[in-house]
Order: C-alpha cells, then sequence, then structure tokens
C-alpha cells in the first residue's frame, strides 16, 4: 500500500537517501532498524513532503506523492509521528491531540468519535486532558504524540522512534499499544534502534545504513542475522 522506489533526498551537497526502495502492505507493521544518522527520519520526513523526495516514487494505493502538499499527504492517510514527539509544552493534552485533527477540522463529529478511540487507547490522557502536555511523563508524552497522529486518522501510521528516552517497562506499554493500533487495521511504518522490542512486534523489517537498504527479512531471521546481533542487539 506504501511503495519506495529508488528514493533519493539530499541535504545541500549531502546525499541522505541512495534509492530507498521498501513497502508496507496493507495491515503490515514494517520496522525501520538502523544506527544514528542511517536515515530513518529522512525517510518518513521525505514520506510526508517536507522535504521533498530529490529523486524516485513515493507511492500510496497506486497515487504518487512525491510533488503532493505534505497538507495533502496527511489527507490521504499517511501520517507522521515525529522523533522525539514535537508537543507543545505549554498547551494542555486535550489541545495538543486536537492539532492532530486539523485536516479534519471541519468533521467535529468524526474528531470526537476519534478522541474517544484516543482516550480508550490510552486512558491516562482522559484523566489528563486539561494538563499541560509538557508536565506529562516521558512515557505519557509519547502517547499524546501517538494519541495526535491517531487523531489525523491514519492508514499508514509513521512512527519515528517512539521508545527514545523511555524506561522498558514503559517501551512495553508503548509497543503493545502500537501492536494493538495496527492490528485495528492501521499499517504502520516503525522506525526503532531498539531492535529486539520492535523485532518482537514485527511483520517484516529493514535494517538501514548510510541511507541504503542493506538487509530486508521476517523478524526472526533478523533476529538470528549475527551482523544483525552485533550491531543493534548487542548479543
Ligand atoms: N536538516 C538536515 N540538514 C542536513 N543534514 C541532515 C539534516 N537532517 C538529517 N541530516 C543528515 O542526514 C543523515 C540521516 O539523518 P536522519 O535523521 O534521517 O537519521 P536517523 O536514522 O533518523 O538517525 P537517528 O537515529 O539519530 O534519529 C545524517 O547524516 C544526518 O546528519
Ligand atoms: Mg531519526
Amino acid at each position: 500500500m506504501l511503495t519506495f522506489e529508488n528514493v533519493s533526498q539530499h541535504y545541500g551537497s549531502f546525499r541522505a537517501l541512495h534509492g530507498v526502495t521498501l513497502n508496507a502492505k496493507e495491515g503490515e507493521l514494517v520496522v525501520l532498524l538502523g544506527a544514528n544518522g542511517a536515515g530513518k527520519s529522512t525517510i518518513f520526513l521525505t514520506a510526508s513532503g517536507l522535504p521533498k523526495a530529490t529523486g524516485g516514487s513515493i507511492r500510496f494505493r497506486n497515487q504518487e506523492l512525491v510533488g503532493m502538499k505534505p497538507s495533502q499527504i496527511v489527507q490521504q492517510g499517511i501520517v507522521h509521528c515525529p522523533e522525539g514527539r514535537k508537543l507543545f509544552p505549554q498547551m494542555s493534552v486535550l489541545k495538543n491531540l486536537m492539532l492532530g485533527a486539523y485536516v479534519h477540522r471541519r468533521d467535529r463529529a468524526g474528531n470526537q468519535k476519534m478522541l474517544d478511540e484516543v482516550f480508550k487507547l490510552f486512558p491516562i490522557l482522559a484523566e489528563r486532558r486539561e494538563q499541560a502536555a509538557g508536565s506529562l511523563s516521558g512515557g505519557q508524552q509519547q502517547m499524546v504524540a501517538i494519541g495526535r497522529a491517531m487523531m489525523g486518522r491514519p492508514k499508514a501510521l509513521l512512527l519515528d522512534e517512539p521508545s527514545l528516552g523511555l524506561a522498558p517497562l514503559v517501551v512495553k506499554q508503548v509497543f503493545e499499544v502500537i501492536q494493538r493500533i495496527n492490528r485495528a487495521g492501521t499499517t504502520v511504518l516503525l522506525a526503532e534502534q531498539n531492535a529486539y522490542a520492535a523485532l518482537k512486534i514485527a511483520h517484516r523489517a529493514y535494517v538501514i545504513e548510510g541511507g541504503r537498504i542493506v538487509l530486508e527479512g521476517d523478524p526472526a531471521s533478523l533476529m538470528n542475522d549475527q551482523a544483525v546481533r552485533k550491531a543493534y542487539i548487542g548479543a
């Protein structure tokens, strides 16, 4: 449903993506593994249209995304949950969540329904809805970031390092929710350095190095791959 073909990206004269080809099928949970600077975030940013790909094609259900405005891409159902959460810390949890519904702002009933679903996924956010987002714990802030993305009604959800800076128990909770979102029908692309936790919930995974896909496979075979273990699992 979401297909990258030979996608390139440049920051000035620096080439960050060298012809990336990958895909996520309808309903899949696909993990992108890679060290710092490998190009994971650049892949998601490029899919979201900011910055626009400098080469290649990104198709969603056979529609070309390269060249669409970022807001049109969200409207198609490609929703990005950025690395580092990017919340507005002074604003309430509720206001942060509603920002994700901006492209659907005319559909109040639909947004209320989505908000109820987000509160079902994250009951703690319902309790804290009037609290400033910046006063929440790291794990709760990550829940707000995922909830805000859900308010955009993703068909394909691009999650960039949701486990960053979280304690192992919280990582486990966040990954359980990601799995629930996926099982309810949303296709998920998950960029992670936490290879072990990510591979446990993935259907398929890619390994990225220096802006190139260097490996693709099912989670079990990647988990057993010596090079993957050495680089990302530490065993
Ligand atoms: N705005 C930018 N301007 C210039 N170079 C950039 C910019 N953003 C990223 N890069 C470079 O592009 C490469 C890929 O970066 P990217 O952020 O996509 O990696 P990543 O895999 O997400 O890393 P991390 O795990 O640290 O988040 C890196 O070499 C990085 O320094
Ligand atoms: Mg990144």
